[in-house]
């Protein structure tokens, strides 16, 4: 039997509720600490629970970890005392070497002390009890939310958790370079669905709706000549850099218009996602064979995984491998990867 804390994006916490009670047999919802993390249980163990979390590739849901202890300051001492003497014996058996605090607070100004405070309080009684934690690798990961005065702490491993990150939350550094928030996208997209570049048959990339060439940037910068498709300006610093060429018109003329295959589909557009992905399948004919996809649907308020299940009914028809995963710098949307296969041509 397993308490999990799961975690999605606050506007698709009830679509990460019903990921979680599909995909656990016979679990049960407890509560919500905040919209996007939320507590279930399953008969299952942790352990198994992961697995299948992990196996069905779910979409909405950003993190998980076990529930193991819950409360309140009066009984953090004694918690993290338990969780030292796991972590003693699985280091005595070579389970561990090294583990990490990962640790939320929920709603800040409820406290005196800070998330840097209750860290470095946390490490420091572990540290006199086992040995010290670490950032980087960990092979466990500690992790807590403090919400309303208790806290929620579990000990897992980060491949468990579905993320390394706390609450999957993917940071990267903000660079004065930085052309516009979807390079994030992008660079949480590759590494998620762990694109390896260097595999792909040849280094030609198309970006559907490239303005103003934040994936277009990124693209270059990994080694491809980038075929930038919008309407919209690029931003000369994406011009100035090399091997970019933008056709500013629609995606549907240039396939209409242009020649010519690509080892990279990129599809960022803003526009309704059937009609997003349909674009996409057209243009798999111009896609090489072993080549990918990584797209982004924008999907409704109003019934988004209809819209969404829709237009992934449409991309399976020319890509093999889709995966579809809300990340953590999706707003409302999700990015999607394919590849196109040799049965595809
Ligand atoms: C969210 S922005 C793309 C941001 C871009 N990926 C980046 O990293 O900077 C969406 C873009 O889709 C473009 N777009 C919408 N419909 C399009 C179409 N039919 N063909 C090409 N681009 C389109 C818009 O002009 C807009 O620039």
């Amino acid at each position: 039997m397993a308490s999990i804390i799961f975690t999605s994006q606050e506007d698709s916490w009830d679509l990460a509720q019903n990921e979680i009670m599909k995909t656990l047999p016979d679990s049960q919802f407890r509560k919500w600490l905040t919209r996007g993390v939320g507590i279930a249980s399953s008969p299952l163990s942790f352990d198994d629970a992961a697995l299948l979390i992990k196996e069905r590739n779910v979409i909405f849901t950003r993190h998980i970890f076990p529930l193991e202890y819950e409360c309140s300051s009066s009984a953090w001492s004694n918690a993290i005392g338990s969780i030292a003497a796991r972590l003693e014996e699985a280091r005595a058996k070579t389970q561990v070497q090294t583990y990490s605090i990962q640790l939320r607070i929920l709603d800040p100004s409820l406290y005196s002390y800070s998330k840097h405070d209750l860290t470095q309080w946390m490490s420091e009684d572990l540290q006199k009890r086992v040995f010290a934690p670490e950032l980087e690798n960990p092979d466990f990961v500690i992790s807590a939310v403090l919400s309303d005065f208790n806290l929620y702490m579990g000990l897992s491993s980060p491949a468990q958790n579905l993320s390394s990150w706390a609450g999957g939350m993917r940071r990267y550094e903000r660079r004065p370079d930085q052309i516009s928030r979807a390079e994030f996208k992008l660079l949480e997209a590759l590494e998620t669905f762990g694109l390896d570049l260097s595999s792909l048959p040849g280094n030609k990339a198309l970006d559907l709706g490239a303005a103003p060439g934040g994936w277009t940037k990124v693209l270059s910068s990994k080694g491809f000549s980038v075929t930038a498709v919008d309407p919209a300006a690029l931003s000369p610093a994406v011009l100035e850099l090399g091997n970019i060429v933008h056709a500013p018109m629609a995606a549907q003329r240039f396939l209409a218009t242009t020649k010519g295959e690509f080892d990279l589909l990129a599809n960022d557009m803003r526009m309704d996602a059937s009609d997003s992905a349909k674009i996409t399948a057209s243009f798999s004919e111009r896609l090489s064979v072993g080549g990918a996809m990584i797209m982004t649907l924008k999907l409704p308020q109003r019934k988004p995984k209809d819209a969404m299940d829709k237009a992934l009914a449409i991309l399976r028809r020319s890509f093999s491998g889709i995966r579809a995963k809300q990340l953590f710098h999706n707003r409302s949307e999700v990015t999607v990867f394919g590849v196109k296969s040799a049965s595809q041509k």
